[in-house]
């Protein structure tokens, strides 16, 4: 009980300092602080493989992840972005298709706190930079396609 007690505060306090939840009460990052899940992954594991099928969303509490991905089925995963404690992902699959878009894997040692998709949708989900969160890649494809249908109405 008294770990339990622990561990809840001490995720509170983290979640607390995510910037993106800023806007989230205390209720609900209470919430997100009993449901969340620590997990551990070592330098090289893959924590997301791109084309899986997944069901959970990730904060990162400490470390660093790297995210690549495959343009096509002959090409190498390219390299997209690193990101670090109080930066999150896994969101793309918990949208409509559950398909992941990027692999995500652990440089050195990554500790991630993770929320299963019936909690995100709750309490994480509806957050304006949650459920428009757009990459570069699909920016511009969906600033050509607007040109297109632009011009060619
Ligand atoms: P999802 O598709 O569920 O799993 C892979 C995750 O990588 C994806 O959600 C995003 O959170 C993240 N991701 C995808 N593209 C990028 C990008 N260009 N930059 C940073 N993170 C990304």
């Amino acid at each position: 009980m008294r770990t339990g007690l622990l561990k809840h505060s001490n995720y509170m306090e983290f979640v607390r300092s995510v910037p993106s939840f800023k806007t989230l009460t205390e209720d609900v990052l209470s919430k997100v602080a009993d449901v969340l899940e620590e997990t551990h992954y070592s330098d090289g594991d893959y924590i997301i493989r791109q084309g899986a099928t997944g069901d959970t969303f990730f904060i990162i509490s400490d470390g660093q992840v790297r995210v690549t991905q495959q343009k096509s089925a002959n090409e190498e995963p390219a390299f997209l972005s690193t990101l670090s404690r109080g930066d999150w992902f896994g969101e793309q699959a918990l949208k409509g298709e559950d398909v992941r878009t990027a692999n995500v894997t652990a440089i050195g040692d990554v500790t991630c706190l993770v929320v299963d998709r019936e909690s995100f949708k709750q309490l994480i989900g509806g957050l304006d930079n949650m459920s428009n969160k757009m990459y570069e890649s699909e920016e511009v494809k969906a600033k050509l396609e607007a040109e297109a249908a632009f011009f060619s109405s």
